[in-house]
């Protein structure tokens, strides 16, 4: 089973508490490692965390440098657990516009747990799903220009390898935190027949409780994928 979250809500978290959005976005960082323990007890074998947006630069410099460092450091803290366990990193977005220390550690997480298979975890960073759309058209244009691919042969197919996903199953569910009910960008192609589940709890106080309770309201959805339910 593939969840996926939209990690919202810390700048609110922390303002209720009279903290600075860092302090909202540090917390919310701690609040990741229940959550990927939790994954092995519940089926959930591909987890994707959209971290940063490609409309998150629209921010303050100030937030967005801290969290570009939030995410370079929490990469060099957790590795060497990555690896223990076996969890295979998948960088889901465009490396534009990183800084060169943040993309060096992710080639690094990426590298060298690129041969697991017992979990993947997907980290969402400057990743927009337009953006991922229009990387991967870019890529299938280079291919036909290069003859290695007609236009007739494309299908979602061709498509959906030449994502940052390709080769993994679509989300079945993705979870939203901090009331608000939308995509903002997320998953745009695979969510076509994700169910969703919208959490008024924020980020960083979303814990193992509240993720059981969204894994237990998919349990009860009726998925038939366009077909008449129960047939
Ligand atoms: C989500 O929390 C984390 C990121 C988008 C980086 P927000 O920072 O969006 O928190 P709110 O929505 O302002 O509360
Ligand atoms: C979505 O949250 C992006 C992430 C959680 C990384 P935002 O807080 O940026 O989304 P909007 O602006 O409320 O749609
Ligand atoms: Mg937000």
């Amino acid at each position: 089973m593939h969840v996926g979250i939209i990690m919202d809500g810390n700048g609110r978290w922390a303002s209720r508490k009279g903290l600075s959005r860092m302090a909202g976005h540090r917390k919310g960082a701690l609040a990741v490692e229940e959550i990927i323990k939790s994954c092995a007890n519940f089926g959930v074998d591909t987890l994707t965390l959209y971290a940063f947006s490609t409309e998150n630069w629209k921010r303050e410099s100030l937030e967005i440098d801290s969290l570009m460092t939030l995410f370079e450091s929490y990469l060099k803290k957790y590795l060497n657990e990555f690896i223990r366990n076996e969890i295979r990193i998948t960088f889901l977005g465009s490396r534009e516009k990183l800084s060169q220390k943040l993309i060096e550690i992710i080639n690094i997480a990426t590298e060298s747990t690129r041969h697991h298979t017992k979990f993947f975890l997907n980290l969402a960073i400057n990743y927009g799903g337009r953006d991922e759309i229009v990387r991967a058209v870019k890529k299938i244009a280079v291919d036909i220009e290069k003859g290695f691919l007609k236009s007739s042969d494309i299908d979602e197919n061709t498509i959906s390898l030449m994502l940052d996903t390709a080769s993994q199953a679509d989300p079945d569910l993705i979870i939203r935190t901090a009331g608000e009910q939308r995509l903002s960008n997320f998953l745009s192609w695979q969510s076509a027949y994700s169910e969703f589940y919208f959490s008024k709890t924020e980020w960083p106080e979303f814990n193992k409780t509240e993720f059981v309770k969204a894994l237990d309201s998919y349990k009860n959805r009726v998925r038939s994928f366009g077909a008449v339910a129960g047939e």
